[in-house]
């Protein structure tokens, strides 16, 4: 491309929009191994029974990963429905040709929230009484029924039907004529926490409690209600929290929720950080590193400069506290992490050069880290460290 100089001065506007110019790996990015998201649906559905479905948790930009792509191959792997939590999640995957079941698990409280839903062939998770006749005027105005998963609250005081007026209300919305119930469900609120199960935990007592309101109903005799109520944790805990579908995010992208696991079942993960070194510089012993001065060498150091730091989704929290792999080795990663660049020490190594790859997370020959590693020096879970990375970093899928 050759820049045109007229009047002194560079026609920049002509040529500012060539985006797709640039290098996904130019800076820092995201690879997303839809093989190993694929591997991980087929392993964990083997552990649940024949007729048991599965749900690929997807919300989120699929927990960071490009929704579209963990879709495509979450049903590769064999996951029969999909969750999103809006209806711009919902509308992204139609949009991209997914033909699977979808259920909104945020809530959709507006008229024209549900049509859009309706619409799209979402269907909405109902947790009241008003929201329910709303899908049901809906379907009446179309002469249709309107496909919608019931919630009950059973512990985690979030979403859904109150349990004790849950039966009294069932009551009336099975005389709504316009809409179909395809599932019942309810939520887990501590199934990563409560391992070994106790059966006084609260995962069990939420468990207890859902049996009895099923009965309580009687839906055991209609086949077409999936009952549903394990998310990764309460999946991998016991078969009694299968029911007829399980709803599996974290684990699906290969990282188990409980601190021990089956040892039979090998998650991979599915997503690697990675960031180039954007430029090296060598410090002599005392000098400060980053804002606030929080490092100061204790010998001449020789830094490398990631372009990567928290306007991507990298904690600030975990400055110092963080390695970053290279050719199988751990570089730790020093002084404060900045907006969009932080420092590694270096000194140890020959071979790492401006342009060389350092990977953040994932592996690397016999090297992990991984967001639970993370998650845990910057007090959080890993669900939060997955679902921070930002639309800044290219996600670019590998197999
Ligand atoms: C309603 C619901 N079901 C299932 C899941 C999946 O949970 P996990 O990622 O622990 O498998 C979530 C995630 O937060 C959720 O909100």
């Amino acid at each position: 491309m050759q820049i045109r100089q007229t009047n002194k001065r560079f026609h920049f506007k002509k040529y500012t929009n060539f985006d797709r110019d640039i290098d996904p790996k130019q800076r820092a990015w995201i690879e997303v191994n839809g093989e190993a998201i694929e591997k991980n649906v087929r392993q964990l559905r083997s552990k649940l029974s024949k007729n048991c479905q599965f749900m690929a948790v997807v919300k989120a930009d699929g927990y960071g990963h490009d929704s579209k792509v963990v879709s495509e191959y979450a049903i590769k792997g064999g996951a029969s429905q999909l969750g999103v939590a809006t209806l711009k999640e919902g509308i992204k995957l139609r949009s991209s040709g997914v033909n699977k079941p979808i259920l909104v698990l945020g809530n959709l409280f507006t008229k024209k929230d549900l049509i859009i839903a309706f619409k799209n062939d979402l269907m909405p998770t109902i947790s009241s009484l008003r929201e329910c006749l709303i899908c049901n005027n809906i379907g009446k105005q179309v002469g249709l029924k309107f496909s919608l998963h019931l919630k009950v609250d059973t512990g985690m005081s979030r979403l859904g039907f109150e349990s004790d007026k849950f039966i009294q209300e069932f009551e009336k919305i099975k005389s709504f004529e316009n809409i179909s119930i395809e599932g019942i469900y309810s939520h887990l609120s501590s199934a990563d926490e409560d391992y070994p199960l106790d059966p006084k935990s609260s995962t069990q007592l939420q468990r207890v409690k859902f049996n009895e309101l099923l009965k309580q109903i009687n839906v055991d005799s209609d086949h077409n209600i999936k009952i549903h109520l394990a998310n990764s944790a309460g999946m991998l805990l016991n078969k009694d929290f299968h029911f007829h579908m399980v709803r599996v995010g974290l684990s699906m992208y290969g990282y188990s929720p409980l601190a021990k696991i089956d040892k039979n079942l090998l998650l991979k993960p599915a997503l690697f950080l990675k960031v180039k070194v954007a430029f090296i510089r060598i410090i002599d012993q005392g000098v400060s590193v980053s804002y606030g001065g929080k490092f100061v060498s204790r010998r001449k150091t020789k830094l490398a400069v990631l372009s990567i730091g928290y306007a991507d989704g990298v904690p600030r929290n975990l400055s110092g506290k963080i390695n970053v792999i290279h050719n199988n080795k751990l570089y730790p990663q020093v002084g404060s992490i900045t907006m969009d660049q932080m420092m590694v020490d270096i000194t140890d190594s020959d071979e790492i050069k401006v342009g060389s790859t350092m990977v953040l997370l994932g592996s690397e020959g016999d090297k992990t880290i991984s967001p639970i590693d993370w998650a845990r020096e910057s007090n959080t879970i890993p669900w939060e460290i997955l679902c921070s990375f930002k639309n800044r970093l290219p996600r670019v899928q590998v197999d």
